[in-house]
This record gives C-alpha cells, sequence and structure tokens, in this order.
C-alpha cells in the first residue's frame, strides 16, 4: 500500500526544491529519485558506511536515515553544491592526492570535510580522523585522504580561492609523471555515474527472491495469481524462463552456477525468482506472501565434513566435494626436510573475507533493436557479455556491455550478478529493467576470499639458507567453482614467496561446501598462503639466531634465479632491492621495540612492540593462459588523439596510466588525448581488470599501438624517428632538426571511425604450460615488494595497535608515482582488515554494522617506497602492483604480533579475544 505524499520544501545547494513523498521517504532517496542529484552514494541504507553523507544546515548526517520531513525549510549541501563554477580547494586537493580513487565515498567525504573546515579552519590530523571517521574507504587507505584535507588545512584562508595548476606533462614526460586522474574530475563533482545512478525513469525495477537457507529445496507455488494480486507488477521469472543455458561461470569449463536456481538452492543468498515491478510499487511490495515452499536440507560450511568419508554432495552430478586442485613439485622434499639442520611447522586457517566495495553491484538493461544492452558496473566486460548471452540463449554479438563507473570491485565484479538478471526481465518484457543490490543481498550473494585451511613444513641448513618447503592446503569454494580452480592453481606457484627453494612440493585444493561462493579477491589465495610461508620464516630465522630481515635477505631471488616452477627469472628480479630498502627502518624499529619493551617490562606494564616483515612475489596476469590486450589509437581531423581504453578503471587508474604509456610511445601530449572508456560494441578487447595484468599487460598494448601510431605518422610525413610531433587544432606540426612542416588533418581522409591516423596494438605475455608437475613458465613478468608492520599488543587485553607499515615495491618503473603509492596505500588497509579483523559469517555478519572494515582511525601512517628495477618485458619496464600490495601485510602484522607476545596466530583475522587466548595458551 503506498503511503501519503505531502509537499516538502527545502534548499538544496541554496535553490529552492519542494517535492511531493511521503515524509519517512529516506532523504537520499529523494536526492537521487526525485532531484536526479545522483552524487550522493548510497552503500549500505543503514547508517554504517557514511557514502550518502549530506549537509544539513551545515552539519553531517546520513541521507539514508533522515527522513524527507526532517529537512523542510533546512539548507542541504551535496556534493553537487561544493564547486561555484569552478572546484574547490577541497576538491582540487582530492584529486591532486589522489585521494579519489574508484571515487564512490568521495562525495561524502568531500560534503563532511567540507562542514569540518568551514568550522575549524585549521583542523589537526586528529581532528580530521574524528570527522571521517563515519566514512568508510575501501580503496585508498585513507593516508591520501588526510593529505588532502590537512594540506587545505595549511594553506591560508584567502589563498582557498587562488586558482588550481592542473597542468598536464609535456610531450615524452608522462611516464614517470603524477598527473591528476584523467578522469578524477567527475568524482569529486558528483558527477560520475555508477551502476545505480543512470537508471531510465521507465525502467521496471527488479526484486530478487533468494535463498534463506544454506541448502534446501523449494518448489513455487501459484505465480500467476501471487502477480494478479499485486498491482504493478510484471511478472515473475523464474529459472524455468531461462531461455539459454542456465549456468555461468568465469571459467568457462568449470561454469556452474545457475542465474536463478533449478529446485535447489546451495547457498544461503542463492537467487530463485525475479520479481519485476513498476518502479513506484517496488519499494513497497511485501515478499513475505510469495508462492515458495522451502525444504531444508543438511548442509555443511566445513570443508573437513565436506571432505569426511560419506559426506553428502553439494552437487549431486560429481563423485566428491572436491573441485579441483593444483600442485607444483620440484627436487625431493622430504628427503631434504630429512636432512635439514632445522624444520618448522605449522597449521593455519583464514576466514572468509568479504570485498565490501562501497557501491553494490547495480546497473540497468534495455533493448536497442534486437541487441540486449547492459549498463552496469563490472571488471570484466567481455566476460560479462559472454556469460551473459549463454545464459539468455544469444549470440555473444547481440549482447553489448557498456560498463559505468565502477565503486570498487577487488575481484568481485569479475563474476556476473545483475547482468543475466536484468537482461532476463528485459528480454521477457521488451522493457528497461534497473536493479541495485541492497548491501545485504551484496553480501550473501557475491564472492569472497577463499577461507584456507594451511598446513607447510620448511628447512634450512646451519646457516640459514633455505632447502626445502612442503606445502598443502584446502579452500573453501562455497557452493559453485567461480575462480576456486585459479586459486587451485595459482598457489602452489607462489607458496613458496619471492624465494630460492630448491627443493619443493605444493599442492592446493579448491573444496565445495555450502558456504558462500569464493572467487577472486586481490592476490587469488596468495595472501592466505604468504600468512603460513612467512611464519615458518620468522621460526625459523629465530631458531637460528639470523637477524628476520637478513634471512629473507639470504633466501631471495635473485637474477638468474630459477623458481619452484624451474623458471629461470632473467632480468628484472627486485625483491633483494625491497628488501634492501628496509634495512634501515627495521634497525629503526627493532632497536625502537626494544627500548620500548624494556620499559614497559620494567614497570610491569602490559603492552609489548613488535616488528615484522613479510615480502611478496606475484606473477602478472593470467597463470599459462593467454589473456591478451588490445589498445586501439587514433588521430582525429580536429587534431584529438582518440584512445579507446577498454581497461575498466575500478579505481586503480589505468584510465591514466595507459594515457601516460600511449602518450610517451606516440611522442604527443597528454593533453591532446580524449578517452573511449570500454563498451564491447566499439571498443577492442582490453580483457578483464584483475591479476594485475592491465599496467602491464595493456600498458604495453597501448605501447605498441602508440609506437605503431607513431611509425606511420612518421612514415607518412617521411621522416625519421629524430622527429618529434604537435598538434596546432587540426594540424599535426612536425619538427626534425630545423626542418618544420604542418600537415593539415582536415584534408586527409578520414576512415569509418573518423580517424585520419590509426593504429591497433596487441599483447599477450609469452608463458608456457605448466606440466603434471607444475614446472613451466607461468607468468612472463613478477612483481616484487617487502612490508614491515610496527605495532604494539596489549598482553591483557589482546588488543593490537598499529603502530606503522613500511611498504617497499618494486614496480619496475613506476608510470604514476602517485597512483602506485594509492593502490599500495590501499592494498594495506584491505591487508590491516584481514589480518585483525574481518571475518564473514553466512548469516551473522551480511551488513557493514557486523562484518568490520578499517575506518580511517585503523590504518596507521605508511610510508611507501617505491623501487624500480624494470623488467625488459614491461611497458617502460613496468609491472603490476594491484595485487601485491596487500599480500606481505597480513603476514607482517602477524610476525609483529609474534615478536611482539611469542604465540604464532593459527586462525585469522587475530581478534582481540583470539590473541587473548593464544597468550593465555602460551603461558600455560
Ligand atoms: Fe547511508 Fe551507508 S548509505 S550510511
Ligand atoms: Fe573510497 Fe573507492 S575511493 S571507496
Amino acid at each position: 500500500m503506498s503511503m501519503e505524499r505531502a509537499d516538502i520544501t527545502f534548499l538544496v545547494n541554496a535553490a529552492p526544491v519542494t517535492v511531493s513523498v511521503p515524509p519517512v521517504s529516506r532523504l537520499s532517496c529523494v536526492l537521487r529519485d526525485e532531484l536526479r542529484l545522483t552524487g550522493t552514494k548510497v552503500g549500505c541504507d543503514a547508517g554504517d558506511c557514511g557514502a550518502c553523507t549530506v549537509l544539513v544546515d551545515g552539519q553531517p548526517v546520513c541521507a539514508c536515515l533522515t527522513p524527507a520531513a526532517a529537512v523542510a525549510g533546512a539548507a542541504v549541501t551535496t556534493v553537487e553544491g561544493l564547486a561555484n563554477g569552478r572546484l574547490s580547494a577541497l576538491q582540487a586537493s582530492f584529486l591532486r592526492h589522489g585521494a579519489a580513487q574508484c571515487g564512490i565515498c568521495t562525495p561524502g567525504l568531500l560534503v563532511t570535510a567540507t562542514a569540518l573546515l568551514e568550522k575549524n579552519p585549521h583542523p589537526s590530523e586528529a581532528e580530521v580522523r574524528d570527522a571521517l571517521g563515519g566514512i568508510l574507504c575501501r580503496c585508498t587507505g585513507y593516508r591520501k585522504i588526510i593529505a588532502a584535507v590537512m594540506d587545505v588545512a595549511a594553506m591560508e584562508l584567502a589563498h582557498r580561492d587562488t586558482d588550481l595548476d592542473f597542468r598536464l606533462p609535456e610531450a615524452g614526460k608522462a611516464v614517470g609523471a603524477s598527473p591528476i586522474r584523467l578522469d578524477g574530475v567527475p568524482k569529486v563533482t558528483g558527477a560520475e555515474k555508477f551502476g545505480g545512478d543512470s537508471f531510465p525513469e521507465n525502467a521496471l525495477a527488479v526484486l530478487v527472491l533468494r535463498s534463506p537457507h544454506h541448502h534446501a529445496r523449494f518448489a513455487f507455488g501459484d505465480l500467476d495469481a501471487w502477480v494478479k494480486a499485486h498491482p504493478g507488477v510484471a511478472g515473475i521469472f523464474t529459472a524455468a524462463d531461462i531461455p539459454g543455458r542456465n549456468r555461468f561461470g568465469v571459467i568457462p569449463a568449470f561454469a556452474d552456477q545457475p542465474a536463478l536456481a533449478e529446485g535447489m538452492a546451495r547457498f544461503r543468498g542463492e537467487a530463485v525468482a525475479l520479481i519485476a515491478a513498476e518502479r513506484a510499487v517496488a519499494g513497497d511490495l511485501d515478499l513475505g506472501d510469495f508462492p515458495i515452499e522451502w525444504a531444508q536440507e543438511p548442509h555443511t560450511l566445513s570443508m573437513e565434513e565436506a571432505l569426511a568419508d560419506g559426506a553428502s554432495l553439494i552437487h549431486q552430478d560429481r563423485v566428491a566435494n572436491l573441485l579441483t586442485k593444483g600442485l607444483v613439485e620440484r627436487g625431493t622434499p622430504e628427503e631434504a626436510l630429512a636432512q635439514a639442520f632445522i624444520t618448522a611447522s605449522s597449521r593455519i586457517e583464514t576466514s572468509f573475507v568479504e570485498h565490501a566495495y562501497i557501491e553494490p553491484e547495480a546497473g540497468f538493461a534495455y533493448l536497442d533493436g534486437d541487441t540486449l544492452v547492459v549498463v552496469a558496473c563490472t571488471q570484466a566486460p567481455y566476460m560479462d557479455r559472454d556469460d551473459t548471452a549463454r545464459v539468455l540463449g544469444m549470440p555473444a554479438e547481440k549482447v553489448r556491455i557498456v560498463p559505468t563507473a565502477t565503486g570498487g570491485g577487488f575481484g568481485s565484479k569479475l563474476d556476473i550478478s545483475v547482468q543475466p538478471l536484468i537482461g532476463l526481465v528485459t528480454l521477457k518484457t521488451g522493457r528497461p529493467a534497473a536493479l541495485a543490490f541492497t548491501r545485504t543481498e551484496s553480501m550473501m550473494a557475491t564472492t569472497k576470499r577463499h577461507p584456507a585451511i594451511m598446513r607447510a613444513t620448511a628447512g634450512a641448513s646451519a646457516d640459514g639458507i633455505i632447502s626445502a618447503m612442503v606445502f598443502d592446503a584446502d579452500f573453501n569454494t562455497g557452493a559453485y567453482a567461480s575462480w576456486g580452480p585459479t586459486v587451485a592453481n595459482r598457489v602452489p606457484v607462489h607458496a613458496s614467496g619471492p624465494y630460492a627453494t630448491p627443493h619443493y612440493r605444493a599442492e592446493g585444493r579448491a573444496i565445495h561446501t555450502n558456504g558462500p561462493i569464493s572467487g577472486a579477491f586481490r592476490g587469488f589465495g596468495v595472501p592466505q598462503a604468504t600468512i603460513i610461508q612467512e611464519a615458518l620464516y620468522d621460526q625459523l630465522a629465530d631458531r637460528l639466531g639470523i637477524d628476520r630481515l637478513a634471512f629473507r635477505l639470504r633466501n631471495c631471488l635473485r637474477n638468474g634465479s630459477e623458481t619452484v616452477t624451474g623458471q629461470k627469472l632473467e632480468a628484472g628480479v627486485g625483491i633483494g632491492a625491497c628488501l634492501e630498502a628496509l634495512e634501515p627502518h627495521w634497525a629503526r624499529a627493532m632497536s625502537e621495540a626494544e627500548a620500548f619493551n624494556a620499559g614497559e617490562e620494567a614497570r610491569h606494564f602490559s603492552r609489548r612492540r613488535g616488528v615484522g616483515i613479510a615480502s611478496c612475489w606475484y606473477g602478472c596476469g593470467n597463470t599459462s593462459l593467454p589473456n591478451p590486450s588490445t589498445i586501439r589509437v587514433g588521430i582525429s581531423p580536429a587534431g584529438t588523439v582518440i584512445l579507446h581504453q577498454g581497461a575498466v578503471d575500478i579505481g586503480q587508474g589505468s584510465n591514466t596510466v595507459i594515457a601516460q604509456i600511449c602518450a610517451d610511445a606516440l611522442g604527443l601530449p597528454l593533453e591532446a588525448f580524449v578517452l573511449k572508456g570500454a563498451d564491447t560494441a566499439i571498443s577492442p578487447d582490453a580483457g578483464k581488470t584483475s591479476a594485475s595484468r592491465q599496467t602491464f599487460v595493456t600498458g604495453k598494448a597501448a605501447e605498441k599501438a602508440g609506437r605503431t601510431l607513431r611509425e606511420s605518422m612518421l612514415r607518412y610525413a617521411n621522416v625519421s624517428d629524430a622527429a618529434s610531433f604537435s598538434l596546432d587544432g587540426g594540424a599535426l606540426v612536425i619538427r626534425e632538426g630545423d626542418a618544420r612542416r604542418r600537415i593539415d588533418l582536415v584534408g586527409l581522409p578520414a576512415d569509418a571511425d573518423g580517424f585520419v591516423f590509426r593504429a591497433e596494438g596487441t599483447y599477450d605475455p609469452p608463458t608456457s604450460p605448466l606440466d603434471a608437475k607444475g614446472q613451466g613458465s607461468p607468468y612472463a613478468v613478477y612483481g616484487y615488494g617487502a612490508q614491515m608492520a610496527e605495532l604494539e599488543v596489549d598482553l591483557a587485553l589482546g588488543t593490537v595497535k598499529l603502530l606503522k607499515i613500511t611498504a617497499a615495491h618494486d614496480v619496475g618503473k613506476a608510470i604514476n608515482p602517485i597512483l602506485a603509492e594509492g593502490q599500495i596505500e590501499g592494498g594495506i588497509a584491505q591487508g590491516i582488515g584481514m589480518a585483525l579483523m574481518e571475518e564473514y559469517i553466512p548469516g551473522r555478519t551480511e551488513n557493514l554494522h557486523d562484518y568490520l572494515i578499517p575506518t580511517i582511525g585503523d590504518v596507521p601512517p605508511i610510508e611507501t617506497i617505491l623501487v624500480e628495477v624494470p623488467d625488459p618485458e614491461g611497458p617502460f619496464g613496468a609491472k603490476g602492483l594491484g595485487e601485491h600490495s596487500l599480500i606481505p601485510t597480513a603476514p607482517a602484522i602477524l610476525n609483529a604480533i609474534r615478536h611482539a607476545t611469542g604465540v604464532t596466530m593459527t586462525k585469522v583475522p587475530a581478534t582481540p579475544s583470539r590473541v587473548l587466548a593464544a597468550i593465555q595458551a602460551a603461558s600455560r
């Protein structure tokens, strides 16, 4: 039953408005739906994320918790009201500092910080942290946000209006510079359109009925009668309505997940039916009387139970709950361990971790002739197209995916979510259809980081040289496959860490349970494996009496080393340089901790400082599989460089980095570039945004495209490679020595795409398949890093206070140093969550109130050291970084806890109760 409406008048960004809405309507909905001010974002609708923050009479409030009636007569300020003809000093500072990555949290942060600076023009850092404490950011690690606000706080008031200089680097100087993000301005003005920001007025709203049970059979009652009894409902759609193959999955050979379950739900939150309704009634629909009967089946969330003899099968058509396994074996590890001077062993468990991007999955679909167009947030438009087409029984070329801005992904938005559901409704009704997952739906239904149960033993000689390691791990991949096979195969390649390990065996298994689906999450299982490997290295070093950093330096891979897959690394191995960069920090931190602990012990106080270190290496791109990217670049008659850049920028900065690479390869300035984003109907396939591949793989394609375009222009002008180009309106100006020549571009014939010069570059990293023992060259390029954590543990409470993280990452070449730092800080923040607080429990932590991610108060100062050991294969020597930055953080923190307390945490996250229990158990 729809509610009475009332006219409510208030000011929005100084302009009077009157809306006719139910007085209890959320202010966030009024702003977004009635006034189309979509700069105000919705991440939770529950007061937990702060994305919806606006100012009411100058005070920050959560618009999702504020009834429309409460702002009658008030002045509301949204992000759209901050720029007054030009960007405010704070908006500009966010751009300069790279404080907006995906940008979904940015509006809430900007309005809140604006209110703070209004009230207190020169706040301290602690006051900034306090003021912004209620707003979550999952991308940045908050440090650049603090820096951006502090920068404005340090400015004299009179200078805050000074015009801002965002000059882009000149030709040939883009690589290595840190221009503001080329897609940055809309992120700070609120103009950016994310998945839920541009639903067509006439779109049907789609509601998803989901399983409340971990495992249950179901049968529908009289659906037609229910539709008839609910005016405004256009239809109900179930698995029976799916025209294609009702199975999707990121790895086609393992595609096993129904878009809508077929009589059996295998995990809590699985979609079973769609209800399409007019938007005016959809919000008031009560699904409590939906005609469905559930019959619960026994379920298991535990891998041990799923693997036990006689365990019931999650998939009846399979013989076991083991999905797949991966192996890497080299030498004779058991013999080497038996002969080792010393060995160390551990068993460690990790938990489900939720991606918790602030933008829940959202998008809309419509028909353009006989082509289904899906406009949604994503990391992988071409994979979405193929999966959606398969489910809907359409040829791939009849499905067009147009990515919106994506408010964080971190791996989970590689799998399709809303796409086949809204596509089905549109195909069946002929109407546009729109769906934005609620926060709870997003958390229940989308993928997680795999929980792991890991066992490992490593051995070393008396002088601290690693001789062998054995590792085996089970990864809980939940009810369906998703990226389980990738995790099972990638982990054994990486579980040695970036250390020479002559004798080695590692096995990874993906196990089905009735848990949520585990998929890709920044590192594909490698962050979990690194926790146990680095714990063993600490134990070995301590027992041998060797400094822990020195122990790692003694064993790290070098140019010419062979990896555990037998791949000879000829050049570009930067882990030694990363560890060496940490040495002075390590010496300082160790002596500070020692002095602090001596003082605490003398006074019988309970705090202890610890310092931990861990390393990472990570192969960039797919493991032993093709993963090409293609970039197209052309010159228009008007003299602009059009860059078709299909590598989806989910906040990491590919729009800017790829353009920087292309600009320098071409020899034209960045300011001449116009970006055309991903669109499967227009842009060439630049692959998925995952596996830290875009800077390396797509960057290399952009370098090739830029060079090819340059060559064709040189040829046309009949000049040598020493010539330089510039664009002057519609003319190309060529200089060679003292000679200068103009080519009138308008006079040249343009091709069907409107280019007078054009080129494409494709790059696919050279790899070789792994044999039955996992031997081969799975990646063309690896990136490296090492991090150090300093912290304090309260031995009486089990609480951990982080003091500082120092991170040295070998990026080959920092194409854009500020964006690289942002990736590192963001990865560290997620690593902190993984180490200390994040544990997704189905049915218990399906919101951002019970599931805790790091806030601005949880991330300590971070010192980033960019190490540049160029890789000859990478564009300008660059390597990937996105996942590397997270991998060492949790192990460094856990090793610091061990240094402070003497206990190795065997269950992660190391919550205060677990730390305390471990300390107490060790003291018994
Ligand atoms: Fe309002 Fe999250 S949407 S606090
Ligand atoms: Fe903050 Fe993405 S930039 S959530």
